[in-house]
């Protein structure tokens, strides 16, 4: 460990892993350690023994009746991956997407009215949807159709309306939607976690419809998809990537300090001290670089049945409206998953409810999405600092990762990896596509045009 590195990385979270994984393949000699003897840090998936050790104490062991622990995966980070998000870019550009196989979630419903409705996914389900009146639809079909066809670079696509500019409340107003559309537009389909977007230019809500769009259109189901043997497959797999290209790992290394100066970095664990240009972390690993801005709750339930009135999918996400919640600010979100993605024993099914904290009593907050779960057999609640960091990083090279915030889904984490990495090199990290995929792409082209 006694040498000299280009890059020295704490923690082993989702991000930090995509970090070395891009740092690695740009040839960058990176070593990256863990305090935990186990991958994904905040972000990891548990064995169920795991689980109860880590909110039962230690020694606790999870009864019989759940089944084997091993056939556990189960998120602390509960989020889905849009199909044709950011997420889904990275793993493509680095050709990671070959170590883990991905399924699609079933569905994508929202609560209206005291009742879950299914997220149309269609024009044909949307003008059935029970979620808009009959005269709405005129008005949403007309406003989708706007969202479908706007191009930036041409006017003619724009209606008249600058979107860099116009306030999206405006926008709505002009094509006349309801309260109940904009909640549903502005949440089950641009998912956002409250309201503050109404008062921004138009053009960020229209480029979410899109890619929800999109990621619609690739599995028709739902927008998301979701890696087999849960999401602690992620981190892992990017650390693979930056060990073939000469990465260093090591975990279970609890780090002892770290200074700076003559512009280096020195990180010492268990009486060894490594030098770097720069470190790269998670805000656990210095606690006095970051500040609090906020905290979230997250419920792991454990039940015995499919979510009621969610037509028995073995997995699905409900989004609840912070308006259809009372006076809520923010969303709350639940994310199902089970065995049909090997995360669980047959015959359970994982819900992990999720918000952003408003008041002293964070669990009473989740009672509206308790309440459509049907009966919970067991239920682990965490509620969690969310940090970010104070500066930069690149006047003390010392450049930290957000927490993982309440989002459903990884833009929010992918758009912090890109940031990182702007600041770490600065130049814009460009996703591409590897050029094994275009290969396979290019021979499965071919294949079909010979069998043609
Ligand atoms: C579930 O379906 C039942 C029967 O259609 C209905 O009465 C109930 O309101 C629904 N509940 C939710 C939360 O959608």
């Amino acid at each position: 460990m006694d040498e000299h590195y280009d890059c020295i990385v704490l923690g082993t979270g989702l991000k930090e892993c995509i970090i070395s994984g891009l740092l690695s393949v740009e040839g960058k000699k990176v070593l990256h350690m863990d305090r935990n003897g186990y991958y994904g840090g905040e972000s990891a998936s548990l064995s169920l023994d795991q689980l109860f050790e880590k909110f039962r104490g230690k020694g606790t062991k999870a009864p019989p009746t759940f089944g084997s622990s091993r056939e556990y995966s189960v998120d602390l980070i509960p989020k889905f991956i849009l199909s044709s998000g950011l997420l889904v870019k990275m793993l493509l550009h680095t050709d990671v997407v070959r170590y883990l196989e991905f399924k699609v979630v079933d569905g994508s419903y929202v609560k209206q009215s005291n009742k879950i409705h299914k997220v149309p996914s269609t024009d044909t389900e949307a003008l059935a949807s029970p979620l808009m009146g009959f005269f709405e639809k005129f008005s949403a079909k007309k406003f989708f159709a706007f969202v479908q066809d706007y191009e930036d670079d041409k006017p003619s696509t724009h209606n008249g309306m600058d979107l860099k500019k116009m306030p999206m409340k405006d926008v709505f107003k002009k094509f006349g939607l309801n309260a109940d559309t904009i909640d549903f537009i502005g949440h089950a389909v641009s998912l956002y976690l409250n309201d503050d977007y109404l008062e921004k230019p138009a053009i960020e809500t229209v480029n979410r419809m899109k890619l929800y769009a999109e990621s619609m259109l690739k599995y028709k189901k739902s927008p998301y998809i979701y890696p087999l043997y849960g999401l602690g497959e992620l981190p892992q797999s990017f650390a693979r990537l930056s060990a073939i290209y000469g990465g260093t790992y090591m975990l279970n290394k609890p780090i002892e300090k770290v200074t700076f100066n003559d512009g280096k970095v020195h990180v010492t664990s268990e009486g060894e001290t490594a030098t770097a240009d720069y470190v790269v972390a998670d805000p656990t690993y210095f606690p006095d670089k970051v500040k609090k801005s906020g905290r979230i709750i997250r419920a792991i339930c454990i039940l015995n049945a499919p979510i009621p009135n969610t037509s028995n999918s073995e997995s699905v996400q409900i989004i609840l409206p912070q308006k259809q919640c009372g006076n809520r600010k923010n969303d709350i979100y639940v994310g199902v998953i089970s065995s049909s993605h090997f995360v669980c024993a047959k015959g359970k099914f994982i819900a992990i409810v999720s918000t952003t904290v408003e008041t002293e009593n964070p669990e009473k907050e989740l009672e509206p999405a308790y309440n459509l779960l049907g009966p919970i057999v067991e239920k682990f609640v965490s509620v969690t600092d969310f940090y970010e960091p104070i500066t930069d990083g690149t006047q003390d090279k010392c450049f930290i990762s957000k927490s993982y915030d309440a989002t459903s889904h990884f833009e929010t984490t992918c758009a912090d990896v890109m940031d990182i990495y702007k600041r770490i090199t600065g130049k814009d990290l460009v996703l591409t596509i590897h050029p094994n995929i275009l290969q396979q792409q290019k021979e499965q082209q071919d294949e079909e045009g010979s069998e043609n």
